[in-house]
């Protein structure tokens, strides 16, 4: 369990944005757009390709530490849900980046892809529509963080699946609370839009 945890820690930990920013671009990307450092900033501040490098880079992050944490422990699915939860844990704080990282939204794609596919799809598939229509990552960010629990209790998964995703609802929701207040003051960037 610790040293799947630990992996998914130190994987998660690294910052794909931060990466392409500094080597595509010469930048700390958590100095420009939102200053956030994830592929919807990278999007914003360095276009559509380093956005979608950043985005499946930090998305196999999740994934890997998953699958890490499969073949180390024979497939124990708590040993599982841990490491994923640590790469997001390491992706929102990174201890290479003096734990100022993302939101994790990428990453807990790849862990909940991982570990309750369905629910990651049909969540996904109404986050997605609410983000064509809206045109707020941030707003189908929460909405989808927080379908995958419900989905999660209505397929019947086990406990420990429901209470590893209303963590990960908390998690996202946390770290979007910047956005969650502009969302309501009616300041927050829409996709597409490079800054306001
Ligand atoms: O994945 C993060 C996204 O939901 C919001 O990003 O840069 O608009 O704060 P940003």
């Amino acid at each position: 369990m610790i040293a799947s945890n630990l992996i998914g820690y130190l994987l998660g930990s690294i910052s794909f944005s931060y990466l392409v920013g500094k080597y595509w671009a010469g930048i700390d990307i958590r100095n420009f757009g939102s200053g956030n450092a994830g592929a919807t900033n990278t999007l914003r501040v360095l276009g559509v390709g380093p956005g979608i490098i950043v985005f499946i880079f930090d998305g196999l992050k999740g994934v890997m530490s998953v699958l890490i944490a499969e073949f180390i422990s024979s497939g124990d699915p708590l040993v599982m849900i841990v490491a994923g939860i640590s790469s997001i844990v390491g992706h929102n704080w990174p201890i290479y980046l003096k734990f100022k990282g993302g939101k994790g939204v990428a990453t807990t794609i790849g862990v909940v892809a991982s570990l309750v596919f369905w629910p990651a799809l049909y969540s996904a598939l109404i986050a997605s529509i609410l983000l064509v229509t809206t045109r707020y990552v941030s707003l189908a960010s929460i909405v989808f963080s927080i379908l995958i629990p419900i989905f999660v209790i209505f397929l019947g998964y086990s406990l420990s699946y429901i209470i590893f995703t209303i963590l990960i609802a908390i998690l996202v929701c946390l770290r979007h609370k910047e956005n969650i207040k502009r969302l309501l003051k009616g300041t927050e960037r829409k996709f597409g839009e490079k800054s306001r």
